[in-house]
């Protein structure tokens, strides 16, 4: 059964489970570009690579996804092969992926063609969107040159069980008070088990205990300024002694 969203009165989406918002109320498509592609160095350390993995834990309502898969798009100088991984316990239906998809109005130009681009690549996303029973879900797009390797599984069990090597990575569980695991020392310790040094990792949590646990594991932290309504945001390198 998909997991249950509750549409607010100001468009944003809600999870009841966790009593959380899935993504900021200023716009989840200004997040993704600010806080995780632009925090993780992207589209700039994609160019002139064969293949680029990102690892994110919070696959939700996909908007990361396709805001990367949108930006590698609109680069010509992007990678050959873009492979998205994410983990993800509760997968919510297609529906909600594309409804999200109609972000409020963007304020720049490149802004409304990034969202409308976003939207006509949700489709293609609800299109492929199955019946995600627990385990590893491989979905293909853009002649194959865009693969999303969905981890279908609760995130502490599953990042033990991934093998890739990530080139960045994208923090987004739900707030750390609400949803401590995605948070977890155990779970920190498993995203730096799969990072090289150079792994660029953004997340919109500046929490002091992932702070110290990034720190701990061998990343090194950077407090930036955030997206308003957030005062700051979180960048890091993976960069052990
Ligand atoms: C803030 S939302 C992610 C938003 C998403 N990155 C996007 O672009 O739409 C956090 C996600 O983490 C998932 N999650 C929470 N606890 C989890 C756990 N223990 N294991 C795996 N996924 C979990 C939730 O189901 C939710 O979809």
């Amino acid at each position: 059964m998909n997991e249950a969203v509750v549409w607010l009165d100001d468009g944003s989406p809600h999870s009841p489970r966790f009593n959380d918002r899935y993504r900021s109320r200023t716009g989840g498509l200004a997040q993704a570009a600010s806080v995780f592609l632009a925090g993780c160095g992207l589209p700039q350390r994609w160019r002139d690579r064969t293949q680029f993995t990102v690892l994110e834990t919070g696959f939700g309502l996909g908007l990361n996804f396709l805001t990367t898969w949108a930006a590698w798009e609109g680069d010509a100088q992007r990678c050959e092969h873009l492979h998205f991984v994410s983990v993800e316990a509760y997968p919510v239906a297609a529906t909600d992926i594309v409804r999200n998809a109609q972000a409020p109005t963007p304020a720049s130009e490149a802004d409304a063609q990034l969202s409308a681009r976003v939207q006509v690549l949700a489709q293609e996303l609800a299109r492929a969107w199955q019946d995600l029973t627990p385990g590893i879900h491989t979905l293909r797009f853009a002649q194959g040159q865009v693969q999303l390797t969905l981890a279908v599984g609760d995130v502490q069990a599953t990042l033990k069980s991934l093998a890739c090597v990530a080139d960045a990575v994208y923090l987004d569980g739900f707030s750390p008070v609400l949803n401590p695991e995605m948070w977890s020392s155990t779970t920190l310790q498993d995203v730096a088990r799969l990072c090289r040094p150079g792994t660029t990792l953004a997340s919109y949590s500046v929490a002091l205990s992932v702070r110290d646990d990034l720190k701990q594991f061998g990343f090194s932290v950077k407090k930036c300024p955030g997206l308003p309504p957030k005062r700051h945001r979180l960048q890091a390198v993976y960069s052990p002694p």
